[in-house]
């Protein structure tokens, strides 16, 4: 079990500074199994556990690093700290966006797509998930403008489909058509824009774009837009299961 100084500990989960860590401790504001610790020099044994060992004002500990967890994103809102716009941060509780290490999306959903979002502040895992040799593949609802004519299936398993602007074809990718206007497109690469790219590729246009699935992890009917949760280990290792 690791352990880390208590002032160092909050102060990298956004409880305030390490002055300010330090006064909550010297308050009595900071218990560990029901005791006061009032000497934030002292260290304190890290591992998930101390979310429900420790309490600050009363208040249980947000889960300590590594953390992971999955977001229903709604539409409106962007992945990325560099663009403007509200941010899928920004609907998480304020102190974790202060955090160190930062909490970032595993990948990234366009402004104009929902659905299933992972956000970690655990780079291994990050790696782990986008990186090309782990093909984990990632299945999208997308509703058409037009009706599809039942060559994009074929087109899209081939693997020779080459994006405008690009030196490399697309790696195989399932098309599940659901009717005339819709489909399930799993993908297991995350180039830029993909699936509305491979659908312009065609001849047609992506209206609506939803992620439902990450590996064999769905996102729960029970989770609403806008709402995350922490992932439990299983769902964390349903990532990269085969559904
Ligand atoms: N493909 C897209 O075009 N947009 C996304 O958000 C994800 C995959």
């Amino acid at each position: 079990m690791t352990t880390a100084r208590l002032d160092r500990l909050l102060a990298n989960m956004g409880y305030g500074s390490r002055r300010e860590v330090q006064k909550l401790a010297a308050q009595g504001l900071v218990l560990l199994d029901g005791v006061r610790i009032t000497d934030a020099a002292k260290h304190v044994p890290v591992g998930p556990d101390l979310a429900w060992r420790m309490t600050v004002a009363g208040i249980p500990l947000d889960p300590p690093a590594p953390l992971a967890l999955m977001m229903h994103k709604p539409l409106g809102v962007v992945c990325s700290h560099k663009e403007d716009g509200e941010r899928v941060y920004d609907l998480l509780p304020v102190r974790w966006r202060t955090r160190d290490p930062a909490l970032s999306s595993i990948g990234r959903l366009d402004k104009d797509t929902s659905g299933l979002l992972l956000i970690t502040d655990d780079g291994r895992l990050l790696h782990r998930v986008i990186s090309p040799k782990s093909h984990v593949p990632k299945r999208y609802l997308a509703t058409l403008e037009r009706p599809m004519d039942g060559g994009e299936a074929a087109i899209f398993a081939a693997g020779e489909l080459m994006l405008e602007g690009e030196g490399k074809p697309l790696a195989p990718a399932l098309l599940e058509p659901l009717s005339a206007t819709s489909a399930y497109l799993t993908i297991t690469e995350g180039r830029y824009h993909q699936v509305r790219r491979m659908f312009a590729a065609v001849g047609n246009h992506v209206a609506a774009l939803h992620r439902d699935r990450i590996g064999a992890l769905e996102l729960p009917g029970d989770l609403a837009p806008g709402e995350h949760r922490i992932l439990t280990s299983a769902e964390s290792e349903a990532i990269f299961a085969a559904k």
